[in-house]
C-alpha cells in the first residue's frame, strides 16, 4: 500500500490507498520506517519525497486499526509495541532532505507527518486538521512541542485543542508548507523542488540538513511520552464514544 521508487537520487514514497484517502495501517508505517532507515546508509539516496495517489494525501491513522488497539491494548499500554513508533522514531533518526506533495486531506498523522519535512508543496485548497481532541486524543509525531515552537502559542492551539480543518492557504500562511499550487499541479511541483535538491552536493546537503533538525533526543523522548498518553487516551470511554461518531456517520 506504498508504493517505493528510486530514480537519479531521488526516493518516492507513494501512499497508495486511494479508496481509504491513505489511511495508515501497520503495515504501511512499517513499511515506511524499514525504508527510511535503509537511505540513512545509502548515500546514492539523496532526497526523499513523499506523495499519494488520488485525491487525498493522507486521512491519518486507520480508523478500524485505533479500534482495534483500542480492544487489545493493556491497561497501560507501551507505545514501543504499535506500528506509528518506529516510523516517528525514524523520521527524527532520518538524514535524507525529506518533501510532501500534499492535495485533499491531510488529516491527523496525515498532517504530523509534515513536521518532519524539510519542504512541503500543498494544493491551495488541500484540508489539513489535527482532531486529536475530538477523537479524545492527544497530539503525537512531536507535534505538541513543534507546533508552538514554529507556529506561534495561538495557532498550534487552534489547530490541536479547536482541530478545526485549515486550508493549504492558510497552511502556507502560518508557516506549515513551502508552495501553494493548484492541486493538479502539486506532483509536478515537489519532484521539480525533490529534484533539484537530489542535484545538490549530498554530504553538504545531508549536513545543512542535520544544522538545521531540532535536538534529535529531545523529540525522540517527546514522542515516547505523547505516545504513552496517546495511547491511554485511546482505550477511554472518552475516546470510544468520539471514534462512533466516525463509524456511525454513514447510514
Ligand atoms: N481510517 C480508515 N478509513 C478512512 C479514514 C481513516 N482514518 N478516513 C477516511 N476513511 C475512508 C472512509 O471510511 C471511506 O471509506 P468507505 O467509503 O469504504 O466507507 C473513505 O475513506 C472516504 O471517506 P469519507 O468519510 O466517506 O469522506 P468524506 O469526504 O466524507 O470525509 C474525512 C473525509 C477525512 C473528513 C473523514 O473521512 C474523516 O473524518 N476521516 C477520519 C480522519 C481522522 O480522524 N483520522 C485520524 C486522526 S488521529
Amino acid at each position: 500500500m506504498i508504493q517505493f521508487s528510486r530514480e537519479d537520487g531521488l526516493l518516492q514514497m507513494r501512499l497508495q490507498r486511494p479508496d481509504k484517502m491513505n489511511a495508515m495501517t501497520g503495515d504501511m508505517y512499517l513499511a515506511m520506517a524499514e525504508q527510511l532507515l535503509q537511505a540513512q546508509s545509502d548515500e546514492s539516496v539523496r532526497a526523499i519525497l513523499l506523495c499519494s495517489e488520488g485525491d487525498h494525501f493522507c486521512a491519518g491513522n486507520d480508523m478500524g486499526d485505533f479500534a482495534r488497539i483500542a480492544k487489545s491494548a493493556g491497561d497501560d499500554p507501551d507505545p514501543a509495541e504499535f506500528p506509528p513508533v518506529h516510523l516517528l522514531h525514524a523520521l527524527v533518526d532520518n538524514q535524507v532532505p525529506m518533501l510532501a506533495a500534499v492535495r485533499g486531506n491531510a488529516v491527523g498523522i496525515g498532517l504530523t507527518l509534515l513536521l518532519h519535512c524539510d519542504l512541503v508543496v500543498c494544493a491551495r485548497d488541500a484540508r489539513l486538521q489535527t482532531p486529536f481532541v475530538d477523537l479524545g486524543l492527544v497530539p503525537e509525531a512531536g507535534s505538541s512541542r513543534l507546533m508552538p515552537q514554529r507556529f506561534g502559542r495561538a495557532v498550534a492551539s487552534e489547530l490541536l485543542l479547536l482541530g478545526a480543518p485549515i486550508s493549504g492557504q492558510r497552511a502556507y500562511e502560518i508557516g506549515l508548507c513551502n508552495r501553494v499550487v493548484d492541486a493538479a499541479e502539486v506532483d509536478e511541483a515537489a519532484l521539480g523542488m525533490a529534484r533539484l535538491l537530489a542535484q545538490k552536493p549530498p554530504q553538504a546537503l545531508r549536513a545543512s540538513r542535520a544544522l538545521l533538525q531540532e535536538d534529535a533526543g529531545e523529540l525522540h523522548q517527546l514522542i515516547d511520552r505523547e505516545l504513552k498518553v496517546f495511547f491511554r487516551h485511546l482505550k477511554s470511554p472518552e475516546s470510544a464514544r468520539s471514534m462512533q461518531t466516525f463509524f456511525q456517520r454513514k447510514p
